[in-house]
């Protein structure tokens, strides 16, 4: 594989980074995830976008232009021959003497891109469902910044593994705010949809957008609300979406089987229609 490392393409075990990244020392550091099918970039303005918000959030510069972005994108799939997959990008504030105070002045931000060859389209996920299981949210109140501070979301993941399931929904005062790396979503039994309104508490997702946007176009009832996790276990349907998974159907909560343990008829629906629409 080729990456992308501050200005040169160089093959990725020659990639190298400084130990005194802040990134590196402090999760001071942004990143996106783009989907890539049949070669083409799936909603790369948003992406763009959203990265501008995350910097401007967290007052560190931006040093590169949208059109370099793009172009370095471009360059990669094509070096990579990346047919299906996702390219990530991660910026930091850039590498000093470990320090907690900084100059942002002072600092040139790093900028890492790679992609990931992965199937995206027709993956098990999408046949069988994933299972969920309900953990605590204790992240910090700031996740509408998508920095690169996974370390309780990883953890997530694995104990949702160790517990039999696919993946995590965290829950703060009884409330569903999302899932480790995608936005959560119920299906009521009148057939709407429902996923919380955007605040400091979870990442405005680019597919949670687009989806919102089909469903008011196509008059799929929408209710922005936030919602327990005692209804989502007795909801008719779930789903998540987050850049590469799209529309992924949720089969169990914390056990509970939803739709008959498979997924569900709305849900598939809604995939299918962001797979026309996106792709
Ligand atoms: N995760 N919420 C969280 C906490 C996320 O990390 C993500 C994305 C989303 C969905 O956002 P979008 O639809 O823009 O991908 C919601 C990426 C895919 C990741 O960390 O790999």
């Amino acid at each position: 594989r080729t990456v992308y490392v501050n200005g040169a393409y160089v093959p990725e075990n020659e990639a190298t980074v400084s130990v005194f990244d802040r990134g590196f020392l402090f999760g001071d550091g942004i990143y996106e995830v783009a989907a890539v099918v049949g070669g083409k970039l799936i909603d790369f303005p948003a992406h763009t976008a959203r990265l501008h918000r995350s910097a401007n959030e967290l007052g560190m510069r931006f040093t590169v232009s949208d059109e370099e972005l793009l172009a370095i994108h471009r360059e990669l799939i094509s070096r990579n021959g990346v047919d299906e997959g996702v390219v990530y990008l991660q910026m930091t504030r850039g590498a000093i003497d470990r320090d907690f105070m900084f100059d942002t002045e002072k600092l040139t931000p790093t900028l890492v891109l790679f992609t990931q060859n992965r199937p995206l389209v027709d993956t098990g996920v999408a046949k069988a469902g994933m299972k969920i299981v309900s953990i605590p949210d204790l992240r910090w109140g700031r996740c509408d910044i998508k920095t690169v501070q996974l370390l309780y979301p990883s953890l997530g993941k694995m104990e949702a593994k160790s517990r039999g399931a696919d993946d995590a929904w965290m829950v703060r005062d009884g409330v569903v705010t999302e899932g480790t790396s995608n936005n959560a979503f119920i299906v009521t039994q009148e057939g709407a949809i429902v996923t919380r309104p955007l605040s400091p508490s979870i990442l405005p997702g680019i597919t949670r957008a687009a989806l919102m946007d089909y469903s008011a176009v196509s008059g799929t009832p929408v209710e922005e609300r936030e919602f327990t996790i005692e209804e989502a276990r007795n909801a008719a349907e779930a789903f998540i979406t987050s850049a590469s998974v799209f529309v992924g159907p949720v089969v169990s909560i914390d056990g509970v089987e939803l739709s008959g343990g498979k997924p569900g008829p709305v849900t598939l629906g809604l995939r299918k229609q962001y797979i026309e629409e996106s792709l």
